[in-house]
């Protein structure tokens, strides 16, 4: 009796085990099935196939995902359209004739299937490590001719390499991706992205059935649409095809080692992803769309978008007027542009073509294409024909070849200054100026004059300095000049009595280049006096590049200067004085953060951004600070920020983005990886220092010294980004902020601060945008993974990159570094 009772307990033991171990087999036929957690199909390899529930979903689905990687990743579901809510009595199984089915054992009834175009006598199931699930009549023979239907012909939302996207015209399969309806639900969402054969085939995402966004044709280096893509190491080789025969694009990988995916997310984005061992999880190498711009035709047709401007919608060129004055003025774009002299084409002499560089090419849907042609054929081509709207050439890949004609208005043109081509508009002769043969002199020559304008205006200002100080020295005169209304040049003598003979008492602070005093003129207006040190030589290169840079802005959110004084050794910078001190006493301090409400500290953000835009955009020389943090933001009576401190200040031509130096100087923990790294400056490393800034503003912490109990190897970068990630956002902000805080807007201006710190420049907002996103209700562009910058990396970076000096000092002052003469 007791043994039997064992035997039982023994038996049933076994069977609870059996029940909860799932067990792998490599193959599915009609008699060996695939049951809901008994068994998986495994590809011998990366990939696995079983049921499965998405988080926080009880629905069944039989699908694919990574057999080695700890968060369960799906690439493939079977019944995404037909989940399962009881599963015991389903199983996996091929059905005549050929079908894998997911049948019903209680009724018989096929829940979902696949379809076969013959029949076969034993047809097998099985997953190859391609993570590819095939119908074969032969379980040792996948050769294509012996499919009978695959997985990678029916693809959900993501790509995984050696996948074909397109369509085959012999058989007339479309393969498209198609998103997830969300995160957690499989079923078919709005999103798909296709690669569209008609006119010059290009990848195109549609939203219930409506074009949204397009990365453009394949130019022979890449989609024409893409940008913000600059690594140099590459993980995938992507191919196109374009023939007779099918329209399809795909890739594989350089390491046959990585684990590559690209998906469309359910909220529309395209993401390509690899797997980072070292940290365990999926690391995102491109996104797209990113910014407003990649909004499709958002700008109408001869409309171009630019995010680095305010409103971001132009039309192509003066060339072009809008087609509706009053709603563009009421920011509705989408009626676009026309030309402004219309087209007359009784004959052809009568038009010409205009060269439009550095753009995104408009949408190939009405278009034809010869890849024989070169562009002279080309431009005759589309010369002859009335309809004929434009032309460019296809591949870019080794010079200029092929040819593309548009015959229709030009829609979806965006501004890519680095990334764009060439697109040559049918236009009167008129609007030509100059005879079509000359094309490209021209705007050489506006080019060329408007930075020699830029030139002499530097050099004429760099001369007025140079002579006031070749002056001064030379006759020791204390004479008081005018500068611009109010700056004056101050006697020494004036500025030792303001300062009481610049007693410790009177001093307030210490900047990059020496100690900051308070002082009071004898009409008891206060001042601030910046005293550069005199024993360094260093000093009179940034004191000129001060004067230079800040003499001639006038901004609210600039700091003043009223003027200075030179004498002998003595080298002085004289402010306007703000009574609040900077911005770091207040958010890094205990005490003070408290009293700093969100109204406060918002208005902070603003105003510094606003000051930036002016310093970028507005004035008359495009200045870049390259020295942005809250130590140089000073506040006035009223807390308004002020930026201070143009010791590091470039200015840059107009027509330029940015500029290259070997002395790189800032301060770490605000410094953009590409000028820490590589000494690239550009309106977009400011942007990156603007973009700390807010997070330290936001959650009081400073980046540099941030450390996080759980996770301390990451910056307040990495930490922001992994909250928001998780959505979990509402964790960075300062635990002293006194409430009531506008929390969308403390959630907007985090999402902004991070888009600001995107690792790469063209990935970061332009400064109208920032001051437009701070203050409209507008829907943000998803952030990625910033760019992480800690000081070990730094030196990993100074050590790679070739003429590139930095010295890294410990404490919060700027660095300075010197090429040895
Ligand atoms: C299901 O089909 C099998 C074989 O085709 C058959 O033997 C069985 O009786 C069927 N069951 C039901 C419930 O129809
Ligand atoms: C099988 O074909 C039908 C009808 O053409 C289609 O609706 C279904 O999606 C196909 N099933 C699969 C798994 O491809
Ligand atoms: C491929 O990647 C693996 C793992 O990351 C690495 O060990 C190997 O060196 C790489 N191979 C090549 C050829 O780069
Ligand atoms: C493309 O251009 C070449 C050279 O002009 C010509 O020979 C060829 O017929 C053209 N192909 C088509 C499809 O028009
Ligand atoms: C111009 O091109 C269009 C589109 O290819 C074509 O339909 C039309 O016949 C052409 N016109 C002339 C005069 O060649």
């Amino acid at each position: 009796m007791m043994r039997a009772f064992f035997l039982k307990f023994l038996f049933s033991l076994l069977l609870f085990s059996f029940h909860n171990i799932s067990y792998a087999r490599d193959t599915i036929t009609s008699t060996q099935s695939l049951k809901d957690g008994e068994t998986i199909i495994s590809s011998g390899g990366s990939f696995e196939m079983g049921f499965f529930s998405p988080t926080n979903s009880q629905n069944r689905y039989v699908g694919i995902w990574y057999n080695q990687i700890p968060n369960r990743t799906v690439v493939w579901v079977a019944n995404r359209d037909t989940p399962l809510t009881n599963t015991s009595s389903v199983v996996l199984k091929i059905i005549n004739p050929g079908w894998l089915a997911l049948v019903d054992g209680n009724n018989n009834a096929t829940i979902w299937h696949t379809n076969t175009s013959r029949q076969v006598p034993n047809p097998v199931a099985k997953l190859l490590d391609s993570g590819n699930l095939v119908v074969t009549d032969n379980a040792n023979d996948e050769s294509p001719e012996n499919l009978l239907w695959q997985s990678f012909d029916h693809p959900t939302d993501t790509q995984l390499p050696g996948m074909k996207l397109g369509k085959n015209f012999v058989t007339g399969l479309e393969v498209p991706l198609s998103a997830w309806k969300a995160e957690n639900n499989p079923e078919k969402g709005e999103y798909e992205l296709h690669i569209e054969p008609k006119g010059y085939p290009q990848s195109i995402m549609r939203k219930g059935g409506n074009k949204v966004y397009r990365s453009g044709s394949w130019n022979g280096l890449r989609w024409g649409g893409t940008h913000g893509i600059q690594k140099k190491s590459y993980v995938i080789d992507t191919s196109v095809i374009i023939n007779t025969n099918e329209v399809s694009t795909s890739f594989k990988v350089h390491n046959s080692s990585d684990l590559v995916r690209m998906v469309l997310t359910s909220t529309g984005s395209i993401l390509l992803y690899k797997w980072a061992d070292e940290t365990e999880e999926w690391k995102t190498l491109r996104n797209a769309p990113t910014d407003v711009c990649d909004t499709y035709g958002s700008c109408g047709a001869y409309g171009s978008c630019n995010y680095d401007n305010f409103p971001v919608c132009g039309c192509l060129d003066d060339k072009f007027l809008p087609r509706d004055k009053v709603a563009w003025g009421k920011s509705d774009f989408s009626g676009g542009c026309v030309r402004r002299t219309p087209l007359k084409c009784q004959n052809v002499t009568s038009n010409g073509f205009l060269k439009y560089s550095g753009i995104k090419l408009p949408d190939t849907e009405f278009t034809w294409f010869n890849t024989s042609m070169n562009l002279q054929e080309c431009e005759q081509v589309c010369l002859k024909n009335c309809s004929c709207m434009a032309y460019s050439s296809l591949d870019i890949s080794n010079g200029q070849n092929g040819c593309l004609l548009w015959f229709s208005d030009l829609i979806d043109i965006r501004v890519l200054p680095e990334q764009g081509q060439d697109l040559y508009i049918r236009m009167a002769s008129s609007d030509l100026d100059y005879p079509s043969s000359s094309k490209g002199k021209k705007s050489k020559i506006i080019k060329l004059t408007s930075s020699v304008l830029v030139g002499i205006l530097v050099l004429s200002l760099t001369l007025t300095v140079v002579i006031i100080l070749y002056k001064r020295k030379k006759k020791e005169i204390n004479l008081k000049l005018k500068w611009e209304e109010d700056q004056i040049l101050f006697e020494v003598s004036t500025i030792t009595k303001a300062t009481n003979n610049f007693s410790l008492n009177n001093k307030i602070g210490e900047g990059g280049y020496g100690p900051v005093y308070k002082g009071v003129l004898d009409d008891r207006k206060e001042i601030a006096v910046k005293r550069l040190s005199k024993t360094s030589k260093q000093g009179l290169g940034e004191f000129k590049n001060e004067v230079n840079s800040i003499a001639k802005l006038q901004h609210r959110n600039l700091v003043k200067l009223l003027g200075w004084c030179i004498q002998g050794d003595e080298k002085m910078l004289i402010y306007e004085y703000m009574p609040n001190k900077s911005l770091d006493s207040y958010i890094f301090d205990i005490k003070k953060r408290a009293l700093f409400d969100w109204s406060k500290r918002f208005n902070i953000i603003n105003g510094v951004a606003r000051g930036l835009l002016y310093l970028h955009q507005d004035s008359r020389l495009k200045i870049i600070h390259r020295d942005l943090k809250a130590s140089n933001i000073l506040l006035d009576i009223d807390m308004n920020p002020k930026i201070s401190d143009f010791g590091l200040a470039r200015s840059i031509g107009l027509n330029e983005t940015g500029a290259n130096t070997n002395r790189v100087a800032g301060t770490l923990g605000y410094m953009s990886p590409e000028y820490a790294g590589h000494g690239v400056f550009s309106i977009k490393s400011d942007v990156f220092s603007f973009g700390v800034l807010i997070l330290e503003i936001v959650s009081g912490k400073r980046n540099r010294d941030f450390s996080h109990h759980q996770d301390h190897y990451e910056n307040l970068l990495g930490h922001a980004w992994k909250l928001y990630r998780d959505r979990r956002l509402i964790e960075l902000v300062d635990e002293h902020l006194v409430a009531p805080c506008d929390l969308p807007q403390v959630l907007r201006s985090i999402h902004v601060g991070l888009l600001c710190v995107q690792h790469y420049p063209e990935d970061r907002p332009g400064t109208s945008s920032i001051v437009h996103m701070l203050a409209n209700n507008v829907e943000l562009p998803i952030a990625k993974e910033p760019g992480f910058f800690t000081k070990t990396k730094v030196n990993d970076e100074t050590k790679s990159s070739l003429g590139v000096e930095i010295s890294c000092s410990i404490n919060e002052v700027t660095i300075s570094s010197f090429s040895p003469r």
